[in-house]
């Protein structure tokens, strides 16, 4: 107490105790409640592991069956949402800035969302955004181009579900490919929660205020709307475009290697090995291709990891792709526009973010309010405005 420290970025501050996720940054290991992610993205489901990350247990089959039925049975959203909130935007609204909206726009929806330490009422809006965010996003999408709505269809897994709100056309359903929905909810999973990054401390900020969770989850979308955040696989895509050819990688790292940007998906705060993840979505990658026919700015970007990696700038600074390196290339297979990229980041991260507002709740943490080091004025006297130069 009276004592501070000026530590900007918090990137020597822990600002809290979690028991959700470990993360190794040197070892490049990434575990939710312990389980390793690798083992998570081959047998789990995204479901399950938001069962895992909210309650921190797996669930048995009993309570996976109802938490699954309790999710199916919150995808609808209000119609005034849909008719009249949604329609509202302009033409070329980009989706993420109507999800970070939408997902404000619901504590207006639900008044019970206040009761923040009731359990039963909290329990109730977790459900609730898990099972919305989909719909929200599909409908983002859809309104972005022009396109009628798709109501969910609760006959159909939660990333089957969604891919038919996504690319339905014609009655009577949509029915993805059995490997894409796979490659979904594995993407799902692998962007759940990856402790404090950016957009879970905005969660954890507004929370720590008692705000209703809508709220905060507007915040954290927001936070993820970021390119430094939510956005580096775009800037990928825009990379990998750039470069254009095999023949032109090499030229472009020694471009990189002399100062000029940056090898976008290369490097990590924390990641100072191979992102665990990226590993993931390499192969998955391969997977989704299987259905939708080879991205041709795979090749590219496999070259591009084959010269970095084999490189003494990018190995001495510990420099290995990370998540986003492979996984617009995998959305833009499987038809996503690049504006949808931080979109489908958020509907997963909902899961991460209302497990650590959960935790701060349950042990009544502090409101986040910081210091400052003040480097403005001393003292000094007003001057009336015609005495002023
Ligand atoms: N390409 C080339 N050089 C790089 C890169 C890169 N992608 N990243 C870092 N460096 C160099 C940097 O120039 C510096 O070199 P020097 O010591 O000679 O000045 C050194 O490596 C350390 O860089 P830094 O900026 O101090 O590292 P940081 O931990 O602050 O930055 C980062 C981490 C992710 C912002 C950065 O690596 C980067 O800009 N990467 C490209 C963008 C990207 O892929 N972002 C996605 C992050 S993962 C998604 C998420 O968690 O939201």
């Amino acid at each position: 107490p009276g004592i501070w420290f000026y530590d900007p970025g918090l990137m020597s501050t822990a600002m809290a105790e979690s028991s959700i996720t470990y993360l190794d940054g040197d070892q490049g290991i990434l575990r939710y409640r312990g389980y390793p992610i690798e083992q998570l993205a081959e047998e789990s489901t995204y479901l399950e592991v938001s069962y895992l990350l909210l309650h921190g247990e797996l669930p048995n089959k009993e309570q996976y069956d109802k938490w699954v039925n309790d999710i199916t049975h919150h995808t609808f959203i209000h119609e005034n949402v849909r008719k009249r909130f949604l329609e509202g935007f302009h033409y070329d609204a980009h989706p993420m800035g109507i999800l970070v909206s939408a997902v404000a726009a619901l504590s207006t929806f639900y008044s019970d969302a206040k009761n923040i330490f009731d359990p039963a009422s909290r329990d109730k809006q977790i459900v609730r955004l898990i099972a919305k965010m989909p719909t929200l996003a599909a409908a983002a999408y859809r309104f972005s181009v022009g396109m009628p709505f798709v109501y969910p269809d609760n006959s159909l897994s939660f990333p089957a579900n969604f891919l038919s709100m996504m690319w339905k056309i014609a009655e009577p359903r949509y029915e993805a490919d059995p490997r894409l929905v796979r490659a979904m909810d594995v993407l799902f999973i692998l962007h759940a929660d990856h402790e404090q990054n950016c957009s879970t401390t905005a969660m954890r900020v507004v929370g720590s205020a008692h705000a209703d969770p809508y709220s905060a989850a507007a915040a954290a979308t927001a936070a993820l709307y970021g390119p430094r955040h939510g956005g580096a696989n775009e800037a990928v895509i825009k990379m990998l475009t750039e470069i254009g050819s095999l023949d032109n990688v090499s030229d472009f790292v020694k471009s990189v290697k002399e100062g000029h940007g940056r090898l976008q998906g290369f490097g990590h705060r924390v990641y100072k090995n191979y992102d665990p993840r990226a590993k993931i979505v390499k192969r998955t990658a391969y997977e989704v291709f299987e259905v939708t026919g080879k991205n041709p700015l795979l090749d590219i970007a496999l070259k591009l990891e084959e010269v970095a990696l084999s490189d003494d700038y990018f190995i001495s600074r510990r420099l290995y792709p990370n998540v986003d390196f492979y996984s617009g290339i995998i959305y833009q297979a499987m038809g996503f526009p690049v504006d949808m990229f931080p979109v489908l980041f958020a509907i997963p991260r909902i899961s991460g973010w209302l497990a650590h507002w959960n935790e701060l709740l349950e042990e009544d943490a502090k409101i986040v309010r910081p210091r400052q080091c003040y480097v403005g004025s001393d003292v000094r006297d007003y001057v009336p405005m015609e005495k002023r130069e």
